[in-house]
């Protein structure tokens, strides 16, 4: 097994191990991609504090997210289609996450469904929900994740309609990949992921994919999806949906103070500080630089999470340390799913955590929980050289 230092090494191996639409899909923003870029060099502007002389003993990366243990302040976050990043990827990656002690999240474009999820794991998951025109199928799957007891819904809000990401159109993106001599002459050279593939217990949108009416294959279901996204949900919809799940409520995809406000007032438990990972409004600042004007206004109400960018420790705790009570990783995990599966899952954690854990000890803390403001040196003008 080669030796895996940093979340880099995992990427390079993703990057050869699985075909490059689903590399594509993964590794793209929408259009000229600057936010999606800016969500990780914005961690590069923000610098750490250095203390000595403290003693470091009995340090801990524990802490809680709305309200569960966790074993350092990092979830697995929502991504469509992991189930072609890895054979049962989804499956992988939610027992590396329970093993490790971190909360997993399902997509609603997830490849296993809810049920396969929860047949394999014993830890509650988290559910994360796209609104769809079809309320009934929309009841059906709040109810489908209640019946896996599912332990939070997250509610996305940034994708009523699609941001345009060049490569997928140009890949003719899809579920299984359809096999034209492009596809065909790509997957060749991936014979290690389409040896697995072959054995999988899904090749589809698992959620999807039988419990609509209609729709049974995946020509009619790309169509299906692209339609269905509602583009009229609002903050009455999002109240209709927070009083049917009647459970822990987390709504993702807020990047304004005004919105946040908002969101306070439906009664979410937690936030996501969120720009999609830089794939719906391209020229939307990063999540890091919208943090604090988001954590002035509502940090004292709700818990604040964040993701986007986020490819370490030292942005874990960067982001903690600004006063984010949780943090997502997306694309990480996703390359360690690629590069070795299950066990690659666990590396990504792995070294986030041992990249969190010694960073905490050189800037002079001993917990998590102590992490602060006190403990960065942010340039001055990091939130307010844009004005409205
Ligand atoms: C869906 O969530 C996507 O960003 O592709």
């Amino acid at each position: 097994m080669p030796v895996i230092t940093n979340i880099e090494d995992l990427k390079r191996i993703y990057k050869r191990r699985v075909p490059q639409m689903f590399y594509d899909y993964c590794e793209s923003g929408s259009w000229t991609e600057q936010t999606f870029r800016e969500n990780s060099s914005d961690y590069d502007q923000i610098r750490l504090r250095q203390r000595v002389a403290v003693d470091m003993t009995g340090r801990s990366t524990k802490t809680q997210m709305i309200g569960h243990d966790v074993a350092m302040p990092v979830a697995l976050a929502p991504v469509g289609l992991t189930g072609m990043q890895h054979a049962d990827g989804e499956m992988k990656a939610a027992r590396a996450a329970e093993k490790f002690g971190v909360p997993f999240t399902l997509s609603t474009m997830s490849i296993n469904s809810i049920e396969d999820v929860a047949g394999f794991t014993d830890a509650p998951f988290w559910f994360q929900l796209y609104t769809m025109k079809d309320e009934d199928f929309v009841s059906r799957l709040i109810q489908r994740a209640k019946d896996a007891n599912c332990s939070a819904l997250v509610i996305t809000l940034d994708l009523q309609i699609l941001g345009q990401r060049h490569k997928d159109i140009k890949n003719g993106l899809s579920a299984p990949p359809k096999l034209t001599p492009k596809t065909l002459a790509n997957l060749a050279t991936k014979w290690g992921w389409g040896i697995e593939m072959l054995s999988a217990k899904r090749r589809e949108f698992g959620n999807i994919v039988g419990h609509v009416k209609g729709v049974s294959d995946m020509s009619q279901l790309g169509a299906w999806t692209a339609e269905q996204f509602d583009p009229s949900l609002d903050w009455n919809k999002i109240a209709k949906l927070k009083e049917q799940w009647d459970g822990k409520v987390i709504l993702k995809g807020i990047l304004d103070a005004e919105d946040a406000k908002m969101a306070l007032k439906v009664g979410a438990d937690a936030i996501i500080v969120s720009n999609h990972g830089g794939r719906q409004l391209d020229g939307a600042l990063s999540s890091i630089r919208m943090l604090p004007s988001i954590l002035d206004a509502v940090g004292d109400q709700v818990e604040v999470h964040i993701d986007g960018g986020i490819r370490s420790g030292q942005d874990v705790l960067k982001a903690v340390a600004m006063g984010a009570k949780g943090t997502y990783i997306g694309r990480a995990f996703i390359y360690g799913l690629g590069a070795m599966g299950q066990q690659g899952v666990t590396e990504t954690l792995n070294v986030i955590q041992k990249e969190l854990d010694t960073t905490m000890a050189l800037c002079g803390e001993t917990s998590v929980e102590d992490l602060g403001r006190h403990n960065l040196l942010v340039p001055e003008d990091f939130e307010g050289r844009w004005r409205q």
